[in-house]
């Protein structure tokens, strides 16, 4: 029988703790160990919980069991859980998480310690909650050259944009909502201020690449700005407006990385992701295009692949799943100013014509878009490719000539 400690009792570790005693059984089987849970560590208290005499508030008791093998941090945040996990792996314990902040913020450090030590670091449930993806891209797809990673990795503003596209509904109610179905992080700004999928692109990127991307080397966007207005104007474009976390390795060595909200257009397999799913799309070049797609949030989706890890961890005392990489030189990550992209801009001017011969004098040639009930000052185009630099220069030009940008908002091309 192996003993393993769960840290944190909120919405993933009580779902943890349940998946681990409904499947007691089946999960025995294919870990081929019984798996117990010892100790359960959350400075709250839960006197209707079904896990009464389990309950601990000090994390040196943990550290000091020696049957404590495996231990599941699903606390969230970065500190105290970053200096926990640290002291389990230099203690020899294995360490599983679906803490996507400590694994973006700290991953290659974690690892090298868990490298050293000859235990098990595993966080499948810190991206895409119940998809698998980290193992598919760390062992199935490892024969490929990954190319580019795409997707949709906050199932928060996925659902918050599903019940705009498609209900007209306010985005306070739509996050009200989210919220209170368990899919937002504890601080919901993580989520709308695309910070979270901003951590999930990380770690996907640090794992296909081999070299760490921290959080703050990647511009990122959310969806606050965001208007009914410019959602009409992406269906009259075509598509719909997404959340996109995207990495590309770019010839000269270097990534391209970005999280923010994009058009995408309706023959996208992502176009069709909506509501708390997920959908990843990973470009290898001996595969092609590969998408996984799925919950990516929620109580039993993610305890789901918190409990595989641990799984995976009892089958490996004596070896070590590989997964790691190492932290990168100085520049790896492409400025953003760099990238070449088209967008859509929504402005205001005395009237739309004027504005739209302003905005042809700054950018040669755009497209327009149109919407029914725009107001007469209103218009929107789309441009040809340029750099976001040129595109910021654009934009200035279209300001000194009296017009108001009101939304740009970036076109994928997946
Ligand atoms: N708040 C996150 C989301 C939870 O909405 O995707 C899962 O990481």
């Amino acid at each position: 029988m192996v003993k393993v400690a769960i840290m944190g009792y909120g919405v993933v570790g009580s779902g943890v703790a349940q998946v681990l005693t409904d499947h007691y059984d089946s999960i025995a089987g294919r870990a081929k160990e019984e798996i117990d849970i010892k100790y359960i560590l959350d400075l709250r208290d839960f006197p209707d919980s079904p896990f009464q005499g389990k309950f601990i508030k000090d994390f040196a008791v943990i550290l000091n069991d020696p049957e404590v093998r495996v231990v599941a941090e699903v606390m969230g945040g970065l500190h105290p859980a970053y200096d926990y996990v640290k002291a389990l792996l230099e203690a020899g314990k294995s360490v599983v998480t679906s803490n996507k902040e400590l694994v973006a913020a700290k991953g290659a450090e974690l690892l090298k310690i868990a490298q050293e030590k000859n235990v098990n670091f595993l966080f499948e449930a810190s991206v895409g909650g119940g998809i698998p993806i980290i193992r598919p891209i760390s062992q199935c797809l490892a024969a490929n050259d990954v190319i580019e990673i795409a997707g949709i990795l906050n199932g928060t503003t996925n659902f918050i944009l599903t019940k705009m596209i498609r209900e007209n509904m306010k985005f306070e109610d739509a996050l009200a909502l989210a919220q209170k179905l368990g899919y937002a992080e504890r601080n919901p700004a993580a989520d709308i201020e695309g910070a979270d999928a901003c951590r999930k692109i990380c770690i996907l990127a640090s794992l296909a690449f081999g070299k760490h991307v921290y959080p703050e080397q990647v511009h990122t966007q959310g969806i606050t700005k965001i208007t009914l207005e410019d959602v009409a104007y992406a269906a009259a474009w075509g598509g719909v407006i997404k959340l996109i976390g995207q990495v590309k390795k770019l010839d000269n060595g270097k990534v391209e990385i970005v999280v923010a909200p994009m058009f995408i257009s309706h023959e996208s397999q992502l176009s069709s992701v909506d509501d708390v799913f997920n959908g990843i799309l990973v470009r290898g070049d001996a595969t092609g295009d590969v998408v996984f797609y799925g919950k990516g949030a929620g109580k039993l989706p993610t305890a789901s692949a918190v409990v595989a890890d641990i799984i995976d961890c009892v089958k490996h005392f004596k070896a070590r799943k590989y997964l790691y990489w190492d932290d990168a030189q100085e520049g790896y990550v492409s400025p953003y100013e760099d990238s070449v992209i088209s967008v859509y801009i929504r402005a205001a001017a005395e009237n739309d014509h004027k504005g739209l011969r302003i905005a042809e004098k700054a950018f040669g040639k755009v497209k327009r878009l149109v919407r029914s009930d725009a107001p007469e000052s209103e218009f929107a185009f789309v441009t040809e490719p340029k750099s976001v630099m040129e595109i910021n220069a654009c934009c200035e030009a279209m300001k000194d000539q009296g017009v108001e940008v009101l939304s740009m908002i970036r076109l994928s091309d997946l």
